[in-house]
């Protein structure tokens, strides 16, 4: 089986070599001239682990290939994935489709027979329908199908939650189009990992509602952390008495300083925009962005005011820069109105992140300064604030960073430390929703 993937980034990329490695042939079209040298060159324009082994032996094999023309990538194809980005469009909150419709138009123009079109990107209800139109519309002679097949991989983990999903979603109107997908998720499915067959609005919808859902709990755990902090209860104590409950479940339930990413900021946001226009508007989500962005702007006052009140001339070292760990992506990060904030205050802002250091930097103000590692982030530093769990920050020693610090302040975003520990070694340890 043959497929072309466009777009070579995060999704497109994964879900790329991820079907490689199950036998499929996959030309990834990337328009981005610098991505696509280094995937040429065997270097991964993103990080993703094991992305780069996996990659590496499917092109070996002869199963992955990159370029930039979808005429040549749609030889023989029976589907074409679309994985491109679908950002909030400026001013009004909506997906931005352009380069969803620019790739669809490219399709149409290349494709010499039958084919599925296959949204991949997240996009909002009715999109595939506008894509078979454009398709008509460019193509009157083509014969083709759409389906909606919406990705739930998580960075970080992307690989295992690609070839071990929970479910794989797909949203077809013909039985050929179901067959050609059938056939493509066969490995998948031979997990036992459900294949749920939907119509197409559906499928588009389902991955909306999912991430709203899953920012939802997020947010309600960041809620019952603040009114922790107030009534002396704990919330991870909270969080494991929920989570107890089947019906609840322990997942996405660590509070921290908001959720950002690629992905929950603009998905909740559009599923807003699309539930007004559906005339069925959602509160529930609307709450939910309005709670988060406040949360993630108010987060530098408290970082203010848990130093002191003032910080201008003081030395604030910063752990963990991206949205999460194991990735280098800083879109939406709560890290850069955090560090901005600090440093308009006038603190001297010392940042170490082990991936996300060079997609940080057009982000944040020119100020800031760049460290080895987090032992000289922490040099000198009169408190130190750890905004993301990569694995390397849990093992700090507290003695050690007492004798590199100048001051005695630590907050932990993500209630990484123990705080005994950290009160033992002299710090005043501030954590999120903890007595
Ligand atoms: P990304 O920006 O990393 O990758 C998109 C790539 O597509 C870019 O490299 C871009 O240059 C390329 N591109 C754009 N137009 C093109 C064209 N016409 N031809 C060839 N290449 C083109 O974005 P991403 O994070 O991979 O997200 C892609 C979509 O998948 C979005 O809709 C996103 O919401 C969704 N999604 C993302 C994730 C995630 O974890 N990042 C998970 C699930 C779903
Ligand atoms: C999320 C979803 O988990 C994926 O299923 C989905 O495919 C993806 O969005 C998408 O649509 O692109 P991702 O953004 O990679 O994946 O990361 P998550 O692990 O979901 O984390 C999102 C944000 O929530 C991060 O800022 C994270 O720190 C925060 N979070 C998550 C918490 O604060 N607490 C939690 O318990 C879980």
């Amino acid at each position: 089986m043959r497929i072309a993937m466009i777009g070579g980034g995060y999704v497109g990329l994964v879900s790329g070599a991820c079907f490689a490695e199950f036998g499929v042939d996959v030309a990834v079209v990337e328009v981005d001239p610098t991505r696509l040298a280094a995937l040429r060159e065997g270097r991964m324009p993103i990080y993703e682990p094991g992305l780069e082994d996996l990659v590496k032996s499917n092109v070996a094999a002869g199963r992955l290939t990159f370029g930039a023309d979808i005429a040549e990538a749609m030889n023989g194809a029976e589907a074409v994935f679309i994985a491109v980005g679908t950002p909030t469009r400026r001013g009004d909150g909506h997906a931005d489709l352009s380069y969803v419709y620019a790739a669809a138009e490219q399709v149409a123009r290349a494709m010499t027979g039958y084919a599925v079109i296959v949204t991949k990107s997240t996009v909002p209800v009715g999109t595939g329908r506008r894509i078979a139109e454009i398709v008509s519309a460019t193509r009157p002679d083509l014969e083709f199908d759409v389906a909606s097949n919406p990705e739930f991989l998580r960075e970080g983990n992307a690989i295992g939650d690609f070839m071990k999903p929970d479910r794989v979603v797909i949203g077809a109107t013909s039985e050929r189009a179901r067959a050609t997908m059938q056939r493509l998720y066969a490995p998948i499915a031979a997990t036992e990992a459900p294949i749920l067959f939907t119509g197409i609005e559906t499928a588009e919808l389902t991955k909306y509602a999912g991430n709203a859902f899953l920012a939802m709990k997020v947010t309600f755990i960041n809620e019952m952390a603040d009114l922790c902090e107030r009534t002396g209860a704990d919330v991870l104590e909270v969080a494991r008495g929920i989570g107890l409950d089947a019906r609840i479940g322990a997942r996405f339930l660590q509070p921290g300083p908001g959720f950002g990413g690629s992905c929950f900021p603009k998905d909740t946001l559009a599923l807003v925009r699309i539930a007004q226009e559906a005339g069925a508007p959602s509160r529930l989500v609307e709450t939910v962005v309005a709670v988060n962005d406040a949360r993630k702007s108010g987060m530098a006052a408290r970082i203010i005011t848990l130093c002191g009140g003032a910080i201008r001339g003081k030395t604030i070292a910063i752990l963990g820069l991206t949205f999460k760990p194991e990735t280098d992506d800083m879109r939406d990060s709560p890290a850069i109105p955090i560090v901005a904030r600090l440093a308009e205050d006038g603190a001297h802002v010392r940042v170490y992140d082990p991936e996300g250091m060079d997609a940080a930097r057009p982000l944040l103000p020119p100020s800031i300064s760049y460290c080895r590692d987090a032992h000289d982030a922490a040099k000198d530093a009169d408190a130190l604030v750890l905004i993301t769990e990569w694995n390397q920050f849990r093992a700090l020693s507290p003695t050690r960073l007492a004798t590199e610090m100048k001051g005695r302040t630590l907050i932990d975003l993500r209630n990484v430390y123990d705080p005994a520990a950290m009160r033992q070694a002299g710090f005043t340890y501030h954590g999120i929703g903890r007595p």
